[in-house]
């Protein structure tokens, strides 16, 4: 997508894959500032402290990480250390360990004297495979909002809850890459974007959409429900970090109050992810997902722009207040009217049609 009108991309391998350049996301959307990682352990740091997010992304991180890791020793010993210090860094999202996983397993049975070069081509192929994958999303999701301005005839008005957009992924994103592609299309569309305390991606969100010219209203967390009320919200698309097998949902905290909100007002809510977000081994989300607790000093604190211009942040509560901050929430598939991916759109309810016989419905 483009910034300040010239096509970016979230990542990319820098002089042969001996490093790689990020955008910053810790400043948006205060500040756009690339940054170059030339050691895994900066990857690992980028993807903690969340200069890197989005299940997605983290993934291709991962994988790049895997790269620079193969660069400093591509013995077995030490790959397979950095490997597990780098899938663990987060644990909900299970892209990261996909994408550690996959690497680990085309590089493991060559010499070590060629695991660099053959970890730079998977890395690269990972990474455009990501933007294929997430046109394709777009594609299949185009159809559902198409299919409601047909019968709305005026701006259709989605909500959106986090940041699974071009920043979450390489490129388009999952959520909004369906309305990236309306707008391209000429199809009217309003997005309602979710602030999403405490880390506020709603904020990237905007920033995104504003980027690419796409009409947006920031919201408050808690405005969603009274917003599905009023009958201003016609549909509902989020992106995934982990989804289980029968279709359960774990994405950003709120995600699930907002599938509640949308299935007592009769609103369409879909889920859009690739298919490396699916954890077929894990059956209830509800059980078996772990979830990331970040730190309270993100419920208590604000990032923001001080009167000088610069990135700052300032303490909302007393120093002496305590604070819970699980930073991802699961969605039971009943709440869950589609699952937007790069395959078509299925219904979570039922078994998904890339199961070997199963008789799942595929709507595009
Ligand atoms: O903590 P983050 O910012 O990495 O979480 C990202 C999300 O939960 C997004 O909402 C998302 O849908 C997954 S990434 C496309």
């Amino acid at each position: 997508m483009k910034v300040n009108g010239i096509p970016t991309r979230t990542i990319r391998a820098l002089d042969d894959g001996t490093a790689v350049e990020i955008i910053d996301q810790t400043l948006l959307p205060y500040r756009f500032e690339k940054r170059v990682l030339s050691d895994w352990r900066d990857c690992v740091e980028a993807i903690d402290v969340m200069r890197v997010r989005g299940a997605p992304l983290i993934g291709i991180t991962g994988a790049w990480a895997v790269v620079l890791a193969t660069k400093e020793n591509p013995e077995n010993a030490a790959l397979i250390k950095a490997a597990e210090q780098i899938q663990n860094v987060r644990p909900t999202a299970v892209n990261l360990s996909w994408a550690v996983q996959r690497m680990l397993a085309a590089l493991l049975p060559r010499d070590p004297s060629l695991r660099f070069p053959a970890a730079v081509k998977l890395a690269e192929a990972m990474t455009q495979e990501d933007v294929m994958l997430s046109r394709a999303i777009g594609d299949a999701g185009y159809g559902l909002i198409a299919e409601l301005y047909r019968k709305l005839r005026r701006p259709v008005n989605i909500l959106t809850h986090c940041n699974a957009g071009w920043l979450a992924t390489v490129d388009y994103g999952t959520a909004l890459a369906p309305i990236y592609f309306a707008f391209e299309r000429g199809t009217p569309v309003h997005v309602w974007v979710d602030e999403t305390r405490p880390r506020n991606q709603g904020l990237l969100t905007a920033w995104e959409l504003g980027q690419q010219g796409v009409p947006h209203t920031i919201i408050a967390d808690n405005a969603g429900g009274e917003l599905m009320q009023k009958g201003a919200v016609d549909m509902v698309i989020v992106g995934a970090d982990r989804i289980t097998r029968r279709g359960d949902v774990a994405n950003k905290i709120g995600t699930y109050l907002k599938a509640l909100a949308a299935k007592d007002n009769e609103i369409p809510f879909y889920v859009a992810a690739p298919s490396s977000t699916i954890d077929w081994k894990l059956n209830d989300g509800k059980r078996e997902i772990p979830i990331e607790n970040r730190s309270a000093s993100e419920v208590l604190s604000l990032r923001g722009i001080d009167r000088s211009g610069e990135v700052a942040t300032v303490q909302l509560a007393s120093p002496n207040e305590s604070a819970a901050n699980p930073a991802f929430d699961v969605t039971h598939n009943r709440f869950i009217t589609g699952i937007i991916t790069e395959r078509g759109v299925f219904f979570a309810h039922q078994p998904c049609c890339s199961l070997p016989g199963s008789d799942c419905k595929c709507r595009t």
